[in-house]
């Protein structure tokens, strides 16, 4: 599998914190549902582990399992981890949903901000992967992200972060790549003190679009009990 963020990975976790202030609340909601003494938790697509670390310190006893498919996104994961605590009971594999070896039993499952990487065949049969090992109860954590629809998305900054005498910026725009995707073609710019354009990297990933009423009835269909908590963020227990 190529990996899409080959080049864009020095940028994710810079620009995806401002993103977890607003997720975490909701997953935190859902992760109240989570059965830690029933089986690890696995964050899927576990990127640098920004939702890896909502788990271990809202479960502080859950052994996670993280799994992480791009390397420079599980360096970034490594790093957090090791020399930490969490390095007892973060597990890291290196494989994609295709390849990923879970246990029989999960109390919990994360999949955030990863869902559209996955074509909805893919998504279909990851569902039916998860479902015999959730413990009763145990939700499947996951969300949405925009467009719900192939629409065009004007050019629209994301977010801006001050690193020392840097600034990281990130925008993205969205144009229809069929009747269930888009490419987004994302822009990611590190400014200089004077706002001059230091570097300017534009990469496009391929994405899956689904509306939350398209996941809901898709988790349904699977055999789950789905319900929205907040932020497009849903929680899915096996039926
Ligand atoms: C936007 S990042 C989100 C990372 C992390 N979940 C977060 O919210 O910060 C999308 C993640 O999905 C992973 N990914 C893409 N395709 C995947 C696949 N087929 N199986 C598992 N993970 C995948 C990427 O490597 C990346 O870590």
């Amino acid at each position: 599998m190529a990996d899409p963020y080959a080049q864009s990975g020095e940028f994710v976790d810079v620009l995806s914190r401002e993103a977890w202030l607003a997720l975490r609340p909701p997953v935190v909601t859902a992760l109240s549902r989570a059965r830690p003494e029933r089986g690890p938790i696995a964050d899927i697509g576990a990127g640098t582990g920004l939702g890896t670390m909502v788990v271990a310190a809202t479960l502080p006893t859950a052994e996670v399992v993280a799994v992480e498919p791009s390397p420079i996104l599980r360096a970034a994961l490594l790093t957090r981890l090791a020399g930490d605590d969490l390095a007892r009971r973060v597990t890291v594999q290196a494989a994609d949903i295709a390849g990923m070896v879970l246990p029989d039993r999960l109390g919990g499952v994360l999949a955030v901000n990863m869902i559209g990487h996955l074509a909805p065949d893919q998504r279909r049969a990851f569902w039916a992967d998860l479902r015999p090992r959730l413990a009763p109860d145990a939700p499947l954590i996951v969300n949405v992200q925009p467009p719900p629809t192939p629409v065009t998305v004007p050019e629209t900054p994301f977010t801006s972060v001050p690193v020392g005498r840097r600034t990281y910026q990130g925008s993205g725009a969205a144009r229809p790549a069929g009747p269930e995707s888009v490419i987004w073609t994302m822009r990611y710019r590190v400014l200089a003190e004077d706002g001059a354009v230091e570097r300017d990297l534009v990469v496009d990933y391929h994405w899956y679009v689904l509306s939350v009423r398209e996941l809901l009835d898709e988790l349904g269909a699977a055999g789950y009990t789905a319900a929205v908590i907040d932020m497009d963020v849903l929680a899915a227990t096996p039926a």
